[in-house]
């Protein structure tokens, strides 16, 4: 049977809409067509899907292995049964108890799990319970960002390594198992290359990780400081940003090295809950593995 799929760009840079296909029967030539997408647009949009945990599971499983999710902020894993799905929410349980992840404030720009020596180089993000305003979610392609670097910048990153945080998560909070730490030379985290190169396509990627607590092996932190803030003025430009306004049913797709991505705040009285995989990679991002 001849192929439905359609892709839409979502903006010029980064991110396109795949529709035209059930993710439950999707046929290799179709799965190889979105592949391909996502390694050139490093975001991914299906509309109006109704996925179970195991559905959200199986579709994620096509991109390869999947992370077992962060504990959450209380502790406790997310889904009984599912290790691989984390719950980003503000709902409460009848106990008072968070059921989810990140509350409603905002979720600073970050990567997902960067604080690891070889974090997730993707992540879906699976959207149940909507507020009717805010809580939208923004990409920003880093091959995008590289490219409106100076360019006396990009050559003196690419000996340079960057520390990214292991102390809070986009919240803001404190994450499990660790202490509250501000200065960024001794706070835990994890050094990474701060240009990585796209495993499908050699493009050079700008790779930050996260700004609080981010630290450049070797230089004094006021040096540090100083070149970080100006490496972020390039990170997320308007034009290299695609935002995305939520509707239930809706999955989001991005690749880890390839962007970051943001959460604008929402009224804490609404309820907001999505559930997200991670995908595994098997090379760190600085090639070892
Ligand atoms: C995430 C995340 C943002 C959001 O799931 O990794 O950052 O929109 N979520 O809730
Ligand atoms: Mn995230």
């Amino acid at each position: 049977m001849e192929s439905k799929l359609e892709v839409r760009h979502l903006t010029e840079r980064v991110g396109a809409e795949i529709s035209g296909v059930d993710l439950a029967r999707l046929s290799d030539e179709d799965f190889a067509t979105i592949r391909a997408t996502f390694e050139t647009r490093h975001g991914l949009l299906f509309r109006g899907l109704d996925l179970t945990d195991d559905g959200l599971v199986a579709f994620s499983r096509r991109f390869g292995a999947l992370d077992h999710a962060p504990l959450m902020e209380t502790g406790r894993t997310a889904v009984d049964g599912y290790p691989e799905i984390y719950i980003v929410s503000n709902v409460k349980d009848d106990q008072g108890r968070a059921i989810g992840s990140l509350g409603s404030g905002e979720a600073v720009w970050h990567t997902d799990m960067s604080y690891l020596e070889n974090p997730p180089y993707a992540s879906a993000l699976y959207a149940l319970e909507i507020p009717p305003n805010g809580g939208a979610t923004s990409l920003c392609g880093m091959a995008a960002a590289y490219q409106a670097l100076p360019e006396p910048i990009q050559a003196r990153l690419k000996e340079l390594r960057i520390k990214h945080d292991g102390t809070y998560n986009s919240g803001g909070y404190v994450r499990q198992g660790v202490s509250e730490a501000d200065n960024p030379v001794d706070a835990v985290g994890t050094f990474h290359p701060s240009v990585l190169s796209h495993p499908a396509t050699g493009e050079p990627m700008l790779y930050l990780g996260r700004r609080r607590n981010a630290y450049i092996e070797g230089l004094s932190l006021a040096d540090s400081e100083a070149l970080l803030d100006e490496i972020w003025s390039y990170a997320a430009l308007p034009e290299n940003t695609y935002v995305h306004e939520w509707q239930i049913g809706d999955l989001l797709m991005w690749d880890n090295r390839a962007t970051m991505h943001r959460r604008d705040p929402f009224d804490a009285s609404e309820r907001r809950l999505l559930k997200r995989t991670q995908m595994q990679s098997i090379t760190a991002p600085d090639g070892s593995n």
